[in-house]
Parts: structure tokens; sequence; C-alpha cells
């Protein structure tokens, strides 16, 4: 990362909270300690150990921030920019009707399952590998379930990372 100066809270917040989805009590928490962090794996460490030891009840709101894949949401072009760049790049925006369908359908059953929305980092995945994933985790348990969206969440936040440091190499 291009040594941004992480040592003013306020500014930090405002670099990274949208790096977790609609949650910048992350990005405000991890501040405190962000002084002496100057690389993304710095920041990212810092940030998934706040998300990691925040409670259980928190977690899950962080869960239930994220928006249904090819959901509502995203046909109502209601999502967060990252959240548009992420389900556009694994093909989300161009589903058949039949596809939509389906999403709706797994969408659907999994929160009536799991009382929280399906997230699994999908930037670099194809419409076919997230039905196939969705397929497969649909049957896990509850616990084992919370514990991958979480992974997956914290995935997230270092693409999200990491395209923001590409970005700032381009200019
Ligand atoms: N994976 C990457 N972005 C998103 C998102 O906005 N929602 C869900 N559910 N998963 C994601």
């Amino acid at each position: 990362m291009s040594k941004p100066d992480n040592s003013n809270a306020d500014d930090f917040v405002q670099r990274y909270g949208g790096i977790y989805e609609h949650s910048p009590w992350v990005a405000r928490e991890a501040a405190a300690d962000a002084a002496d962090c100057d690389s993304l794996e710095c920041i990212a460490e810092l940030m998934a150990d706040c998300v990691d030891n925040a409670s259980t009840e928190r977690r899950l709101t962080l869960i239930r921030a994220h928006p249904d894949l090819a959901g509502r949401a995203q046909i109502a072009g209601e999502l967060t920019p990252d959240s548009i760049e992420e389900q556009a790049r694994a093909g989300l925006t161009q589903c058949t009707a039949e596809e939509y369908k389906r999403f709706q359908d797994l969408n659907d059953r999994y929160l009536q399952k799991f009382g929280f929305p399906f997230v699994m980092a999908v930037r670099d995945s194809s419409r076919a590998e997230i039905l196939a994933a969705f397929e497969l985790r649909l049957a896990n348990d509850p616990r084992v379930e919370f514990e991958t969206a979480l992974t997956e969440i914290h995935k997230i936040a270092r693409l999200r990372l990491q395209a923001m440091q590409a970005k700032e190499t381009e200019k």
C-alpha cells in the first residue's frame, strides 16, 4: 500500500470504513492500533482481529449486513459500489431469468435454514462455481456455516484492500 498516514482515526475510518460491508465500526475499532500499520497485510490483520474479537451478536449483524448474491437489492440497483463490482465480476449481473430464479430459491432456503444470507468471496468465481458452492454449503451445520461466512467475509475484505491498492497504483 502506498504508505497512507494511518495515525488519524477519522481519516482511517474514512478510508477503510467500507472494507467490511456496511460495518464502519470495524475500521473505527482498528483505527486505535493503526498508527504503525503501513502494509496491506497489517491493516487486513488488524481489522480481521477486531471482527474475530467481537461478540457473537455483532458478528451475526456483520454477516447480515451482506446483500444476497443476485438478489433483490442487486436487481433494484441498491448495492454498495464494492458489492456491485464483485457481483458484476462474477457475472451475477448477467444471470438469465432462470438463473435469477435459482439464486432466489437458494437465497431463500439458505436464509430460512441459517438466519443470515449466503456470503462468499465471489470476485474471481464463475456463476457455476458459486451455484455449486451454494448447494454444498446449504447442507452444512449452522455453526460451521457461521464460521465459513466469517472466513469468506475476511477474504472479501482482503480482496477489497487489494483492489483499493491496485486502483491507487494505477493513478
Ligand atoms: N461476496 C462478495 N460481495 C458480496 C456481497 O455483497 N454479498 C454476498 N452475499 N456475498 C458477497
